[in-house]
């Protein structure tokens, strides 16, 4: 391909999300594939300003796909938010000749790229890394699909206890500010009610919902809350303080599963995402474009411009959220 890139630098930043490493790989294998020199950088945007990068071939990548978190390691670098802290990276960034960024992260780190390139016109193509899915642009970002398996498998195990002791209990779930691994994890758990930002269930029906299962004789019962949740009005904690006053005939236990949710073995479907998006970064990188994210949309790799995917609100399923309302009569 006739392009002016011949050296391309790949970084993971913010939250560290499991299929980053395997978009990693797919990005310098590409690289190699095309023979354009590829460059790993250490630490997100922290690297990048302190020139703390390796250069990386084929073979560099081995064994590398099976393994959660990110072997770049990964940073939140305030200094970058800085026109200084930009400058040094940038000056870096020309000192070690590299021409291209291949940027994963959340949309943070997006927006990170997006203002090094209004600066110093540096290309750029995105890859929506997060665990949170909550990236405008794509169905699904790396990591989440590996969540909700860790999350379904983790409410499998207190279900064991919960109907042991005819408990019920309150398992809290990662996502920031959006609900999409509550609401996923919860179906897929079988809970009996999902506590997401994007819905208002109210506590009434809440305390209805779980007088139902109780008249009905349900040895247990599992509440999904999304840590953004705000529509109670109350924390997991509060919750259970709540429900034991309004309907003591419950003994409730509260597991917030933290970020056991973000670690781990991704799952096939996070590799074969991973792998996609790397392809196509560094192809489209090649083909002169720039400022644009991978995602995909019925089983198609599509490039969004990063600042629609920035402003953007990735959107909730609401088919789900029926489904979800019908499995919990
Ligand atoms: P994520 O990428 O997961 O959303 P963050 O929001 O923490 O995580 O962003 C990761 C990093 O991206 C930040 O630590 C910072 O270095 C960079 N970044 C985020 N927002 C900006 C911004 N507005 N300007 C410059 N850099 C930013
Ligand atoms: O954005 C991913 C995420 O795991 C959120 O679900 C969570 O709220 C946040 O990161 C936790 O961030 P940290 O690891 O910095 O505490």
């Amino acid at each position: 391909m006739g392009s002016n890139i011949k050296k391309i630098a790949v970084l993971t930043s913010g939250g560290d999300s499991p299929g980053m490493n395997a978009a990693i790989r797919s990005v310098v294998r590409t690289c190699a594939f095309v023979e354009v020199e590829c460059m790993g950088i250490y630490r997100g945007y922290e690297g990048m300003i302190e020139g703390d990068f390796i250069p990386l071939n084929a073979r560099s990548v081995n064994n590398i796909i099976n393994k959660g978190g990110t072997f770049l390691k990964s940073a939140r670098c305030p200094e970058f938010r800085t026109k200084e802290g930009r400058k040094m990276a940038y000056d870096q960034l020309k000192l070690a000749g590299i021409d291209a960024l291949v940027v994963i992260g959340g949309d943070g780190s997006l927006t990170g790229a997006e203002i090094l390139h209004g600066e110093y016109n540096m290309p750029f193509i995105g890859i929506p890394g997060t665990i949170d899915n909550d990236i405008f642009g794509t169905r699904y970002t790396l990591g989440f699909d590996t969540a909700c398996n860790t999350v379904v498998e983790a409410i499998d195990k207190i279900r064991d206890t919960a109907s042991s002791h005819h408990r019920l209990f309150f398992v809290e779930v990662m996502g920031r500010d959006v609900g999409h691994i509550a609401l996923n994890a919860g179906i897929g758990g079988g809970a009996e009610e999902i506590l997401i930002p994007e819905e208002d269930l109210g506590l009434d029906r809440l305390l209805d919902s779980l007088k139902r299962s109780k008249a009905r004789g349900k040895s247990s019962s599992i509440v999904v809350v999304a840590e953004g949740d705000r529509t109670t009005g109350k924390n997991v904690y509060e919750l259970k303080d709540y429900v034991e006053k309004n309907l003591p005939v419950y003994d409730v236990r509260v597991c917030v599963l933290g970020h056991m949710q973000r670690g781990g073995a991704p799952s096939c479907f996070d590799r074969v995402l991973a792998s996609r998006m790397g392809v196509i970064a560094v192809e489209a990188l090649l083909e002169s474009k720039t400022n644009l994210m991978v995602g995909i949309r019925d089983n198609d790799i599509i490039l969004t411009p990063v600042k629609e995917a920035i402003q953007g609100k990735s959107k909730m399923d609401k088919e789900l959220i029926r489904v979800s309302d019908i499995m919990t009569l």
